[in-house]
């Protein structure tokens, strides 16, 4: 990902702040969430980071039961929001984190934002502890690869796009390899199966596009 488009990355992330609560306020994200949840790691007394945390949707979850939370995101707007965790504003790409730092990573929908997927994964891996968990979710590949887009509208009711990068499925698996990292769940949220609930103009979503993996749940272990 070249700086300009990290540098739209963040402008668009800016743009959505004020409209992006801490919670799953859009269908794909209660899809997404219901499988991260079916996957969630141990987290009890254990030290977490919500990477690339938005406005805080998982530092929450992950507050009600981590011994300590960090919320890390590039995007100040995003992070103001965040109230149960330390935040900590920095690049994904070079975490300001000592190598073993964490137990758990958690990642929602943010490794399509990675200017390169072996780095991301490599990242992570350094930060994590031997034997921590990393769980992440991100926009499907597929469903980018036929033309559907992360977009929202912003507080005037202008629609914008997100920039996003698609890393395969087989990239992801190099990667975590190449770090270390042993996958242990891979699960495709599809369109028809976890995505059902009904939104404006839905129907003709629904048929033609019934059956498509629109998001990705990958956990890992080092
Ligand atoms: C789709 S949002 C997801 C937010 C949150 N994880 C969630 O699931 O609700 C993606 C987040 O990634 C952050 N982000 C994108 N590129 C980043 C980067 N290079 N470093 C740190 N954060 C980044 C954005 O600011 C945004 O908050």
């Amino acid at each position: 990902m070249t700086a300009s488009l990290t540098a739209q990355t963040l402008a668009a992330y800016e743009r959505w702040a004020p409209l992006y609560p801490p919670t799953a306020h859009n269908p794909l994200m209660r899809a997404e969430q219901q499988v991260m949840a079916r996957h969630w790691p141990r987290v009890a007394g254990r030290r977490a980071l919500d990477l690339a945390s938005g406005s805080g949707r998982y530092s929450r979850l992950l507050a009600a039961q981590a011994a300590q939370v960090v919320a890390m995101d590039f995007c100040v707007p995003m992070l103001r929001q965040v109230a149960d965790a330390a935040r900590v504003c920095g690049s994904m790409m070079q975490l300001p984190f000592a190598d073993q730092t964490f137990d758990v990573v958690i990642s929602g929908l943010a490794l399509g934002h990675a200017a390169n997927v072996h780095a991301w994964m490599a990242e992570v891996a350094r930060v994590l502890k031997s034997g921590g968990a990393f769980l992440y979710s991100d926009f499907h590949p597929e469903a980018a690869r036929v033309g559907l887009t992360r977009s929202f509208k912003d507080q005037k009711n202008d629609s914008c796009t997100v920039p996003h990068r698609s890393f395969d499925l087989e990239s992801q698996r190099e990667a975590a390899a190449a770090a270390n990292l042993t996958i242990e769940v891979v699960h495709e949220v599809r369109v028809g199966v976890e995505l059902l609930e009904p939104f404006p103009k839905s129907q003709e979503f629904y048929r033609r596009w019934h059956g498509l993996p629109i998001a990705l749940v990958v956990r890992a272990r080092k």
